[in-house]
């Protein structure tokens, strides 16, 4: 897991240079460069998130299983950071073989943990339980891979051969935050909730609808802009957006009128998911491209980063700092991460990035401003996952030195 870790910290750091350059950028106190669209997500999204996700699904599944700690899976770091690499050079260059070669690694890794995942169940011949994030891990990569393969066919023209018939842009975004995040976010919340809280979600028989929920309603929001049809748009919202809310009320409820209860790191896993919504709430003016009321061409190009900043980089302030302690320090009593300091700055970065879609005029300061809140929101979380890794290798040294 060390690995993992000590790469996600190193893309930690290089994000927020990425959001410093498109903060500067919108302010015209940097060039704009090619290829900075990608960098400011995709530092987060593979090379700090799916890290992490890749590092403690396998140990959380096998503790689960009753199986021993699985032992470091070198080959799917090494392709998955190899092929990182690769797509960081390829894609500002747009250059075919390094965006081809480096998407391919991401794939072969994906396959590799969704068969490691997939074996453990036969392995202990115990299914897990109502406990059992496993299946939302196994479905989320099944929609990883979809976004792999679509994201490395964007620049290098295979999204006719696939017979995307829509905008193939939109069939990666939905397949990696519809599919993939939300799947692996709902398994965290399955397998971690209990020790997170110190009691049970509120129901433990809902867990299998609204895994079918998340996961069909994902299937239709990637084939809706596949095949581009929009009745898909409509079922797969529907479906998506009450299986979360149904899983939010599963996690609200035992935390109800329990003050103590709502430490900054739960407030930040659950108020993350109002920035999964705020774009689903506003498909009708994309969807039918009316222009008028909301800004939609605004809307479909500047939503992705308050999606990914707003919900997937604030769940991360929680489980990240969470998963350090727990796994390179073996501190079993572990707490969430953030603070309240990071909550107000990440969810105000969020509305300052909304503002800049709706109030054009400001357009972008707006937008350079949303960067450096959520850049001042990074700080403290960078800081305090340093300490972790500097104790976590003092440690790790100290016992090679005995
Ligand atoms: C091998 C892995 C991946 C490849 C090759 C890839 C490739 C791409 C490409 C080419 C774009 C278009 C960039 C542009 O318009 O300039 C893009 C956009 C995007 N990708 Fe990925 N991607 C990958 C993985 C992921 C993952 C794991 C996630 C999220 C979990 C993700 C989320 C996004 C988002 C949100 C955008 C829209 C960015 C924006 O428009 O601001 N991608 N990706």
């Amino acid at each position: 897991m060390i690995p993992y870790m000590i790469m996600a910290f190193l893309f930690l750091l290089a994000a927020i240079f990425a959001a410093l350059e498109a903060s500067f950028s919108s302010w015209h106190i940097l060039p704009w460069f090619n290829g900075m669209v990608w960098l400011r997500i995709h530092f987060i999204t593979i090379g700090v998130v799916t890290q992490i996700i890749f590092g403690v699904t396998p140990i959380l599944t096998a503790k689960y299983h009753d199986l021993p700690r699985p032992k470091m899976r070198w080959d799917i770091w090494a392709l998955l950071n190899v092929g990182f690499i690769l797509l960081l050079i390829g894609i500002p260059l747009v250059n075919k073989v390094p965006i081809i070669t480096g998407g391919t690694l991401i794939f072969s890794a994906t396959i590799l943990l969704f068969i490691q995942l997939a074996s453990m169940r036969a392995a202990s011949g115990k299914s897990g339980g109502p406990k059992n994030g496993r299946k939302f891990y196994i479905s989320g990569l099944f929609f990883l891979l979809i976004g792999i393969l679509v994201g490395t066919g964007f620049f290098t023209g295979w999204s006719g051969p696939l017979g995307i018939v829509g905008d193939a842009g939109e069939v990666h975004i939905h397949a990696n935050n519809w599919g993939f995040l939300s799947l692996i976010f709902a398994g965290l919340f399955v397998d971690l909730y209990e020790t997170w809280t110190k009691r049970p979600l509120a129901s433990q028989r809902a867990i299998t609808p609204i895994f079918w929920m998340i996961t069909l309603g994902a299937l239709a929001l990637v084939l809706s802009p596949w095949l581009n049809d929009k009745n898909l748009a409509i079922v797969g919202s529907v479906l998506h957006t009450s299986a979360t809310i149904w899983l939010l009320v599963l996690a609200i409820k035992p935390l109800w009128g329990d003050r103590a209860a709502w430490t900054p790191g739960i407030a930040h896993l659950l108020a993350s998911y109002f920035w999964l919504f705020a774009p689903l709430s506003m498909a009708p003016f994309v969807i039918f491209g009316i222009e008028g009321v909301m800004p939609a061409k605004a809307l479909e190009t500047t939503t992705p980063q308050a999606l990914i900043y707003g919900w997937v980089l604030q769940f991360g302030y929680a489980i990240i700092p969470y998963f350090y302690q727990r796994f390179f320090l073996g501190d079993e009593k572990a707490q969430l991460g953030g603070t309240w300091l990071t909550f107000a700055l990440v969810n105000l970065g969020s509305v300052f990035l909304w503002a800049s879609i709706l109030i054009e005029p400001l357009r972008s300061p707006l937008h350079g401003a949303a960067y450096m809140l959520w850049i001042l929101s990074l700080l403290p979380i960078t800081y305090d996952v340093w300490q972790k890794t500097k104790a976590g290798m003092v440690q790790a040294e100290r016992g090679v030195q005995n």
